[in-house]
């Protein structure tokens, strides 16, 4: 019973109280949760399984841990004076499922070599299964050509990552949800409604319309209406340049009405705060945005700050910079339920659909 200890002492797991706060992470304890039941007796998983973390968040890997109830996987992460990376695995992996938790958030490129770099290293390591969990996968956005001679990037991440040594992918919210099909081996694309919509629905919020900020964002705002049971609402948006936008026109009645918006990223804040201004025009009551990924790059936080917003709802599938501490109203929900879930269910090979067939 050491492992079982070893959560307890460090304060991992408080199950008395229902409350998890992984290294005083300021997490949304009541919503957060949603309610999978923890692995923290099963024995058979800590002999066969190894979870390792990159440097991107190391927090997440370590609440993903807690979820499964084992250790993480022992590694030393150092750079050579030039910035070159390189690891070493402190565990044997021979003949063991292992995964490694790694966002390819800020600092991306360097996040995404280190997380080339583990696979490699896994590989070489004679690991029998290797899979990259990706929360937040990074150049998702670069998923086409919308004009003459630029890259697409985000399958060229994919080929990397298959590459270097995975058999399989986990990822939250993909900006769109055809970059599966990039990946040529198996992928299991998560949403993070369950947490976000357990999360607005405990909050009761009467005469609530959805808002889509975009035509993009329009399939998940109709899944949380329906789940919610609001109206729907879409804005039509316009972009000047990476940083500016324009909200030009919303479709759906918002007079009067509470509003919920739904985004898959909150980067430079400049979708959302337009959407919030021209919604506020049109008589909308309280606005709260939620987003799957809190990218808050550029002047994020001073536009958020600024913006009519009542709360802004992340979750944690990237970590919090010092810049964005500022931000008021701001609550972050954790996806480590949802992300440890999975792994338990793809180490057993069984379903990840049906974790998400429950009308959360
Ligand atoms: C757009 O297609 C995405 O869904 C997001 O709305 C967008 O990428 C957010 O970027 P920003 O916060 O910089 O407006």
């Amino acid at each position: 019973m050491q492992w079982l200890n070893w959560c307890w002492i460090n304060g991992w797991d408080d199950r008395t109280s229902g409350i998890y706060k992984p290294h005083g992470q300021r997490i949304c304890p009541s919503y957060g949760k949603i309610g999978f039941r923890s692995c923290l007796r099963d024995r058979a998983l800590i002999q066969t399984i190894k979870v390792f973390g990159g440097t991107s968040h190391p927090e997440l890997t370590e609440s993903i841990c807690a979820y499964l109830g084992i250790q993480p996987g022992g590694v030393k992460i150092d750079a050579f004076p030039d910035g070159e990376k390189l690891i070493k695995l402190e565990d044997d992996v021979r003949g063991k499922d292992c995964f490694v938790i790694q966002s390819t958030c800020f600092p991306v490129d360097e996040n995404l070599m280190e997380l080339l770099i583990f696979l490699d290293c896994l590989k070489r390591a004679s690991a029998a299964k290797i899979t990259a969990v990706v929360p937040y996968f990074g150049y998702a956005r670069q998923d086409r050509k919308d004009e003459g001679r630029v890259p697409i990037t985000a399958k060229m991440v994919a080929n990397l990552i298959a590459t270097a040594g995975a058999d399989r992918v986990v990822s939250i919210d993909l900006h769109a949800a055809q970059i599966q099909g990039f990946f040529d081996i198996p992928m299991d694309h998560l949403g993070a409604e369950p947490v976000l919509a357990r999360y607005f629905r405990g909050k009761k919020i009467k005469d609530l319309t959805v808002v889509a900020p975009d035509v993009g964002n329009m399939k998940t705002a109709s899944k949380y209406a329906m789940a919610l049971g609001g109206e729907l609402a879409i804005i039509h948006k316009r972009r000047i340049s990476g940083s500016e936008i324009e909200s030009t026109e919303v479709i759906g009645d918002v007079e009067g009405r509470n509003i919920v918006m739904c985004d898959d990223l909150i980067s430079t804040a400049g979708t959302v705060c337009g959407a919030a201004k021209l919604l506020k025009s049109r008589g909308a009551k309280n606005i709260i945005v939620g987003a799957t990924h809190g990218v808050l790059a550029g002047k994020a936080a001073e536009r958020l700050n600024d913006a009519p917003f009542d709360e802004v709802i992340v979750t944690d599938t990237i970590p919090r910079h010092d810049g964005t501490r500022a931000i008021k109203n701001i609550k972050v929900l954790t996806v480590s339920e949802l992300l440890g879930e999975a792994i338990k269910r793809i180490h057993r090979n069984e379903s990840i659909s049906s974790m998400f067939n429950q009308n959360y």
